[in-house]
This record gives structure tokens, sequence and C-alpha cells, in this order.
């Protein structure tokens, strides 16, 4: 895809307009990922500058999500390469995405006069998604056994802005509001699946693949979806296993122990099934569009592997 070199092009003018050699050097060690909202957004909205312009937008507030992320996860990798709270320090990082996420902003107000609804869907994703984070932390205190609240959590803090990435570039088509309601359900969907498959990743790949330890979730307090699931199919004193190791570093026995009890459960088979249902949903909210290139960004972000 040709348009993605211009949205990565285009990240790089917006830095250079800051006039700032350390926003320029700590940025140069920023990685970028599958760029799966500027997939979503270039195969709704077509390669024109505006859209292009919104990816990069969207692209910087998600990399600004990331590192604030990986200074609350405390994660030394990201991508398979030291993360930048690694590199510099927690303070760097969390400037850098307050760079990121302010310069974004104030390109976003470029969009207004032509389509004011697109800055206040993404400005309100953007308030969405810190909420999730906040609502992560705040289930990484104990275990969590209740599917709706962690439900609830990822399309806070992942399904927001992919969300608003297919309504933001609906309007960008010119799709009626009616019309765009359905590209704003297919994303909300294609969000929640996404971050259910990459909890399932982070069990069933190993770390090469994954660029971060594996079964890293648990460890760090997240009682993801398989989790959630085992927990609801072990005897007491399984269950009781189970939370034991709950935020631990726990040893290879018990490591192999709780991987094999996923596997042999069910657990990450009904996980991977409600992602498909949720992708199911969320190209039916589309499937008057005639839009194949949707179809298959949700098929192909299912059948991934990192
Ligand atoms: C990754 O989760 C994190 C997110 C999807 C969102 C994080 C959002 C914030 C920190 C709020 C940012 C606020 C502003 C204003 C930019 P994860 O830890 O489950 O995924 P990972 O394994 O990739 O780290
Ligand atoms: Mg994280």
């Amino acid at each position: 895809m040709v348009a993605l070199t211009h949205i990565e092009a285009k990240i790089r003018e917006f830095l250079k307009e800051l006039e700032s050699p350390l926003v320029l050097h700590l940025s140069a060690h920023l990685q970028q990922g599958k760029m799966l909202r500027s997939k979503l957004a270039l195969s709704i909205a077509g390669e024109s500058e505006e859209c292009v312009r919104l990816c990069a937008i969207l692209e910087m507030i998600q990399s600004a999500s990331l590192l604030h992320d990986d200074v609350i996860d405390e994660a030394t990798t990201r991508r398979s390469k030291p993360s930048i709270n690694a590199l510099f320090g927690d303070k760097n990082a969390i400037m850098l995405g307050d760079v990121l996420y302010s310069k974004a902003f104030s390109e976003l107000t470029s969009f207004y006069e032509k389509y004011p609804t697109i800055p206040r869907i993404v400005a309100n994703a953007v308030t969405t998604l810190a909420i999730g984070e906040m609502e992560d932390v705040e289930l990484s205190c104990a275990f969590n056994a209740e599917e709706a609240k962690y439900l609830s959590m990822i399309e806070h803090k992942t399904a927001a802005l992919i969300e608003a990435t297919a309504y933001s570039a609906a309007f960008l088509a010119g799709k009626s509001a009616e019309e765009a309601q359905g590209f704003r359900l297919y994303g909300r969907n294609l969000g929640i699946a996404f971050q259910i498959i990459d909890d399932v990743l982070d069990i069933v790949s190993d770390s090469k693949t994954l660029g971060k330890p594996a079964l890293s979730d648990f460890k760090e307090g997240k009682t993801t979806l398989p989790y959630l699931y085992l927990h609801s199919l072990l005897s007491a004193k399984e269950k009781e296993r189970l939370e034991n190791a709950f935020k631990k570093e726990i040893d290879a026995a018990e490591q192999a122990w709780i991987l094999e009890q996923l596997k042999k459960s069910g657990a990450i088979t009904k996980s991977v099934d409600v992602a498909k249902h949720l992708g199911k949903i969320g190209i039916e909210a589309i499937a008057n569009q005639s839009c194949d290139k949707l179809i298959q960004i949700m098929r192909e972000m299912i059948e991934r592997d990192f």
C-alpha cells in the first residue's frame, strides 16, 4: 500500500514542524506497527490527501497511547525493540506521548470547517480510551472473574479509536449519517475482536513472534478473556491455584499447567469464537456497502498470528 508510506512521511512532516531536535531524536526510535487504523480508514475513504492526514493523526494518537501504556505497564519492549521508556526513561516517554497527542489534536482542527463531526468523534474517542486504560489499571488490582467488566474495558481501551477511525472515515467518504453508523458499528466490533485476538496471541504465540515476552498479560495482572473462561470451568481447588498465580512471576511448571488448562478446557477456542462472532456482527453492519476490503480486514485480523 503506497499510501502507508505517505502516512509515515506525513507524520515526519508534522514532527519536523515542531522544530525540536529532542522530539526528532526520541521519535526516531518509535516503531510503526501494523497501521490497522490507517488500513481501515484508507479502505473506507480512499487514498486522498485528507485521508492521509487523518491517518497520520490517528497513528500519532495511537503511538502516544502506547508510549503512556508502556510506562503504566512498565514494559521494556515494544514490537521486538526496547520501548522508549526503557531507552530514555519514563519522563521522556510520557512527554513524547504528550507531544504526539497534542500535535495530532492541533492538526485535527484542520477538519473542522469541512467535516465538523470528525474532530469531535476523534476527541471523544481519546477520552474514552484514556478512561479504558484507567479501567484496565483498576481491573488489574485483583483477579477479575466478570466477563462484562472485561469486555467493557477493552471496548473503551482498544475499540474506541478503531470505531472512531471507521466512523470518521465514513464522513470523509461522504456517507450519510445513517450509513456512517454502520461503519461505526463495524469499527467497534473489529476493535473488540482485535483485542480478544491479541489476548489469545499472548498465550498461544512465542515471544519471538510477539515481540514481547509470552504469557505476560496474566503476570501483569490482566485477567483476559481466556483466563476468565478458564476460571469459570475449573474446580474450586483449581480456581484457587489459578488465582494464586495471578500477577506473579511463576515457575515453568506452573506456567505449563496454566497453558495446558487453557488449551484443554476450551477457554482459548471459546475466546476465538467470541472474536469470530463479533467479526460477523461487524460485517453485517456494513453488508449493504459492498466493501470487500473491510471483510478482508476483519478476516485477516482474526486469522493473524502476531
Ligand atoms: C495497550 O493495551 C493500550 C491501549 C490500547 C490504550 C492505552 C491508552 C492510554 C495509555 C491513554 C492515552 C491517553 C492519551 C491522552 C494519548 P495493552 O497493554 O493491553 O497492550 P500491549 O500488550 O500492546 O501493551
Ligand atoms: Mg501494555
